[in-house]
């Protein structure tokens, strides 16, 4: 983990995602599910730290908060977290947000796309007209009714959702631990990071198998068989 400052270079629209560009040193660039910590420099009243996630197709991209202006000086903290890991060996990559914006998972597409892997995402909703996620063509996109037949072709899971919308994800879709072990399937938890593991404050916490974990630290990225309890 380092610290230097960044500067915000541009602001733009990823899918419904407010993204920021963000220049720093390379030591410090996230990988897809990690982040990064940012307080502006020239507003200490700001008394929390924005964590920022890859998003996007470009490496440089994350969400930011909508009152940040271009030019904005950030002291930045990181790369906090585990993030994705995806095996070389995998060739059919299934990347689904659940209840959440898709831009998160999309540069665990850049990277399985550089494997040679195919990839299908599934979303809530399919993005209205005008709406771009900057994907290649290659990248099939499909609405959640589909999770079905995309897990069933996957050797490869990726999901972004909220804590508290797994159990009903698990439950829509009748997802089992083993099926979840087969796929070495991994969750990026939505949830907010008011102290990035500073302060043991808590709010992150989820429950896992045995007991509850830190997403600012145990994850944000978890194993999804480790958060399924003693489902079957
Ligand atoms: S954000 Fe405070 S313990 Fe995780």
């Amino acid at each position: 983990m380092g610290q230097a400052e960044g500067r915000l270079v541009e602001i733009k629209l990823e899918g419904e995602t407010v993204a920021g560009r963000i220049a720093c040193p390379d030591a410090l660039r996230p990988a897809p599910g990690q982040y990064l910590v940012a307080n502006r420099v020239d507003d200490p009243t700001e008394a929390l730290a924005y964590p920022l996630f890859p998003t996007g197709m470009a490496a440089d991209l994350s969400p930011i908060p909508d009152h940040w202006a271009p030019g904005a000086r950030l002291a930045l903290r990181g790369p906090l977290g585990h993030g994705f890991h995806l095996p070389s060996t995998s060739r059919r990559v299934c990347l689904a947000a659940y209840q959440c914006g898709l831009a998160r998972l999309l540069p665990l597409a850049v990277q399985a796309l550089e494997h040679g892997a195919e990839v299908t995402l599934v979303m809530d909703a399919l993005p209205p007209v005008g709406m771009t996620y900057h994907l290649p063509a290659v990248v099939e996109v499909v609405p959640f009714e589909a999770f079905p037949e995309a897990l069933a072709w996957a050797d490869s899971l990726a999901l972004d959702t909220p804590a508290g919308s797994l159990e009903g994800l698990l439950t829509r879709f009748r997802l089992e631990k083993r099926q979840a072990q087969a796929l070495n399937a991994q969750v990026l938890v939505d949830t907010p990071l008011p102290c990035s593991g500073l302060a043991d404050c808590g709010v992150c916490a989820v429950p896992a198998s045995r007991s509850w974990a830190l997403a600012c630290k145990d994850g944000p990225v978890f194993d999804l068989a480790a958060l399924m309890g003693e489902r079957s």
